[in-house]
């Protein structure tokens, strides 16, 4: 045997490299900042902020025209994840596998026909016969190591049926493949992934790049000939973005330390759902385990069974009611409180800043600053704003005091039945009124408050 099988084993090395090496995607999601930077990113995206929601489109919070409103909403929320690249949609490796050039398989030029064949001159003699079968015949001097000697075999190899998939003697395709595309060659055998491929929208760019962007055609130590664990690892070759999220934010996300990883959300091939998850919502994706309390990692503090809390609370929060919870959470974690987009307080009292809120990347953040106003807000006395006298000061109550942020049911204005400070639960007592209304908490006796008629409080 001429051929040096070293060289051969050189070469594909080369190339098993080549095609892990080769594996890149942009960046889309930055590393966890700090909130000094979050704070000088967010007065960036305030000035872009396209849409308020203000006072006045608040009251038609429930005609359809509120409703639309995720458009621009979206914008200022999203604002730490950079926008795509252009030239995502792309392809990155070799889809197309068409050669220049006819691939001729080096032994079947040199025309010594024995080298496999039993008859000098198959062709003439019309005796076919082989030597010895596939993939011994091949093994002659390919190494049999790289083809099999991982954990997992693909089926054919297994088989030996090298020539299922290569012509032994030449091909127009590169690496003498039977077929021009690698997803005509899986799917010819993998008809269900094929259909599947057809029929379903939003297929994982790199699926439908080529199969081998992520499957070995051989051999590989992964399941399913995987080139990492499918769970995470493989997921974090192309998308090192969110490997900095998920190991380095403060905030970690318990769902991404069970046992399917990235796969207790995402299907690695696609759904036909945006960003291939396995609900038809982002809500429901996250209901599927927040449908009981669970404890956080970090500390052992219980959370609420939020399935249960919007099950019991009708009146949901506009996002909510858009199905989308990744507006003011991160579901891969997060340096903020509860793994927020934005900051928020996650204390009762807070000293006011306007830059810890998460709300005002959608509500107008006047609200809370002016301290005289007739239109930010109908939380007033006259013209006294009752946002400002309770939220903007050094020992300011949070937004929590007053509102629950998920759904509420007893009051309008996301107003909470219950306020939790310490470990007491103090009923609001809110009554609205046409220009006003009053509450009356522990925290003081009721109080009245008329946008019209400003009414003096004696207690
Ligand atoms: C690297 C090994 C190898 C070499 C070298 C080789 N053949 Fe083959 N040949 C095969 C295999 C394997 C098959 C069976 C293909 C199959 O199973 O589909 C085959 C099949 C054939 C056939 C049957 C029809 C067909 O194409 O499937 C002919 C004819 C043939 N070879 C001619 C030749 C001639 C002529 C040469 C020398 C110029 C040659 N082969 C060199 C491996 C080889
Ligand atoms: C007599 C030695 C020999 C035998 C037997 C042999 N090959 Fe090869 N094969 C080579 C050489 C030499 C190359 C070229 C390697 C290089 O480019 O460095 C090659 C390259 C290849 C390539 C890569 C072609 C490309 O375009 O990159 C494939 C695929 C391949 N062989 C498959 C097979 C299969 C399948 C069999 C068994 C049916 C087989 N070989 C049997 C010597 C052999
Ligand atoms: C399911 C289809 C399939 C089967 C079966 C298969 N291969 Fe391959 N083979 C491929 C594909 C696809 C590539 C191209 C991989 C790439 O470009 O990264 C390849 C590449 C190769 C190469 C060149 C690059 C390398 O990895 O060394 C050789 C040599 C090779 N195969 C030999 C074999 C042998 C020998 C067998 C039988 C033991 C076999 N193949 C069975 C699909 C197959
Ligand atoms: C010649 C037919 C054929 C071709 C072509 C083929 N496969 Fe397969 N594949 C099989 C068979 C047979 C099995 C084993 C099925 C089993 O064990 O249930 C298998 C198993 C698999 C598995 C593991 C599935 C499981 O449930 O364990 C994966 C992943 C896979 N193939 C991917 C690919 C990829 C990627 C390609 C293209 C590079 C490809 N296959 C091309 C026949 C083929
Ligand atoms: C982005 C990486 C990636 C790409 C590209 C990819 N797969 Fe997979 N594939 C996976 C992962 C991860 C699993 C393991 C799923 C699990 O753990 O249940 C898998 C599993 C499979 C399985 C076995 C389980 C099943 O879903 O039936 C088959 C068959 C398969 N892939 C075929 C293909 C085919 C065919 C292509 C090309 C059309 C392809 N894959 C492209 C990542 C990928
Ligand atoms: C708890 C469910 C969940 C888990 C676990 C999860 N994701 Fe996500 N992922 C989502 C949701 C929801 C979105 C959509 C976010 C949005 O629209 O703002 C998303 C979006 C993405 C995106 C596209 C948008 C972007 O932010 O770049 C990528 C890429 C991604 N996830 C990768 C991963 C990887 C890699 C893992 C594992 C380390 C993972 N995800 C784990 C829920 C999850
Ligand atoms: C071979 C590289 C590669 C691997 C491996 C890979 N991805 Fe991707 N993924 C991409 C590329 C390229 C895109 C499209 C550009 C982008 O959105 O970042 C993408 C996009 C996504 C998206 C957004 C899809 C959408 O609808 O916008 C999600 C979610 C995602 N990948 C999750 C995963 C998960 C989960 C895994 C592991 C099972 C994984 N990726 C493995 C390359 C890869
Ligand atoms: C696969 C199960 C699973 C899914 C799906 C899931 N979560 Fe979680 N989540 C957990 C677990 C477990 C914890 C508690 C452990 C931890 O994170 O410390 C948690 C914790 C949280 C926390 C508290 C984090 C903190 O730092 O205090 C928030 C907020 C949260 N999840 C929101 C979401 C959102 C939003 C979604 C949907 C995009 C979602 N979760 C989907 C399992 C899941
Ligand atoms: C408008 C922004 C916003 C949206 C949308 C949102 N959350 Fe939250 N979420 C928050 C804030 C703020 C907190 C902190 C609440 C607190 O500590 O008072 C929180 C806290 C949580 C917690 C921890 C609760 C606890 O017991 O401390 C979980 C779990 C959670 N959210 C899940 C979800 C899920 C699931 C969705 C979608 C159904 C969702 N969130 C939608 C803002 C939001
Ligand atoms: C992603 C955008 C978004 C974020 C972030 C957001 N909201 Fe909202 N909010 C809305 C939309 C849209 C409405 C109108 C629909 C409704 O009544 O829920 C609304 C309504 C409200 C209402 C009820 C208005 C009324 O008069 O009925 C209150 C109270 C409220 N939000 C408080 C908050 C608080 C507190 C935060 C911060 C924890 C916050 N919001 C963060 C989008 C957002
Ligand atoms: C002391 C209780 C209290 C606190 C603290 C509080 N709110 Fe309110 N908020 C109210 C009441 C009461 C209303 C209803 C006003 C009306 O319509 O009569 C309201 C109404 C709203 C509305 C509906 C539009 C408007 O302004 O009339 C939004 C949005 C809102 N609050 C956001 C917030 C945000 C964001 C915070 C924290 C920065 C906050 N609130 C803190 C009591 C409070």
């Amino acid at each position: 045997m001429i051929v040096s099988v070293r060289k051969i084993v050189f070469v594909s090395s080369v190339l098993a490299l080549m095609a892990l090496t080769g594996c890149t995607t942009p960046s889309k999601e930055k590393a966890p900042q700090d909130t000094e930077a979050v704070k000088t990113e967010k007065v960036k995206a305030a000035e872009e902020k396209p849409a308020e929601v203000t006072a006045e489109t608040q009251t038609k919070a429930e005609t359809p025209a509120a409703v639309e409103a995720p458009a621009p909403v979206e914008a200022p929320a999203v604002a730490e994840v950079p926008k795509p690249k252009a030239g995502a949609e792309e392809p990155f490796f070799e889809p197309n596998l068409l050669s220049e050039k006819e691939v001729v398989h080096p032994p079947f030029e040199w025309g010594d026909c024995t080298v496999c064949h039993k008859d000098k001159n198959p062709d003439k003699s019309k005796n076919y016969d082989l030597i010895m079968d596939t993939p011994d015949l091949c093994y002659q001097c390919h190494d049999k190591d790289l083809k099999e000697g991982k954990k997992f075999i693909h089926g054919p190899v297994a088989a030996g049926a090298c020539t299922a998939c290569h012509n032994p003697h030449k091909s127009p395709n590169k690496r003498l493949l039977v077929a021009s595309n690698i997803n005509e060659l899986c799917t010819s055998c993998h008809t269900a992934k094929g259909e599947f491929l057809h029929k379903t929208d939003n297929i994982h760019p790199p699926v439908k790049d080529q199969c081998i962007n992520c499957h070995d055609p051989h051999t590989e130590d992964y399941k399913y000939q995987l080139k990492a664990d499918g769970k995470k690892d493989l997921c974090l070759m192309c998308h090192a973005d969110k490997k900095e999220w998920i190991e380095k934010a403060k905030n970690k996300h318990g769902a991404i330390n069970r046992p399917n990883g990235c796969q207790e959300c995402h299907d690695p091939h696609g759904t036909g759902q945006p960003r291939m998850l396995k609900a038809d919502s982002i809500m429901n994706m996250c209901l599927t385990c927040h449908n009981e309390p669970l404890k956080r990692d970090e500390d052992g503090v219980t959370l609420i069974n939020m399935a249960k809390h919007l099950e019991e609370n009708p009146d949901w929060h506009g996002p909510i009611q858009w199905g989308d919870c990744a507006m003011c959470h991160n579901p891969h974690g997060s340096p903020n409180f509860r793994m927020l987009k934005k900051p928020f307080p996650s204390t009762f009292y807070a000293s006011f800043d306007v830059n810890n809120y998460i709300c005002f990347e959608c509500h107008e953040s006047k609200k809370v600053t002016e301290e005289r106003t007739t239109e930010y807000t109908n939380f007033r006395n006259g013209t006294k704003n009752l946002h400002y006298v309770h939220v903007d000061k050094k020992k300011g109550r949070t937004c929590r005091a007053c509102h629950d942020f998920h759904g509420t049911k007893d009051y309008p204005h996301h107003l909470r039945k219950k306020t939790k400070f310490g470990k007491i639960n103090f009923p609001i007592r809110y009554i609205e009124t046409p220009t006003g209304g009053s509450c009356a908490p522990a925290c003081h006796a009721r109080r009245y408050y008329d946008r019209e008629k400003p009414i003096v409080n004696t207690k």
